[in-house]
């Protein structure tokens, strides 16, 4: 799976650590590139963009809490990000929601959960059904704003 990563300078760290852990997907990187003080919203709307114009599979988009970060990437049409602050909500953000950005707060959650929420998140499916009829509300309600 092709996936786009983005992190503020509070997200950096966790950033490579999922990048080195899930060696058998590729990431585009739109940074932060070190741990000096940046501002999430850029980072979110490369990771939104890339996601929304079908360049990417899936994002992950890391801040300090993931508020920050999940509310700017939501900002981008056609992005549904869910932060997940453990195993069930990152399952049934796809499940149910079809999520199509995972946000993460690297000083919420510690790292071993962090991977744990992620494996779970790539490896989930959208069941569909009824829950089609609801992300296309969502969609809607998108599209008459
Ligand atoms: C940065 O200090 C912090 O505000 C940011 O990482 C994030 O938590 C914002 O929601």
């Amino acid at each position: 799976m092709k996936i786009a990563i983005g992190a503020d300078h509070a997200g950096f760290r966790l950033k490579n650590l999922i990048k080195d852990h899930f060696k058998e997907h590729s990431f585009v990187d739109v940074g932060t590139h070190s741990e000096d003080s940046c501002d999430y919203p850029d980072f979110a709307q490369l990771v939104g963009e890339e996601v929304a114009a079908g360049r990417a599979d899936a994002g992950i988009v890391i801040c300090g809490t993931g508020i920050g970060i999940s509310i700017s990437a939501n900002k981008v049409k056609g992005i549904r990000a869910a932060l997940c602050t453990n195993e069930f909500m990152a399952e049934m953000s796809r499940r149910h929601n079809n999520a199509n950005v995972l946000a993460l707060g690297a000083r919420v959650i510690g790292d071993d959960l962090a991977l744990r929420i992620v494996k779970v998140w790539l490896n989930t499916g959208f069941d569909g059904g009824r829950h089609e009829r609801r992300v296309e509300k969502i969609t809607k309600i998108e599209l008459s704003h």
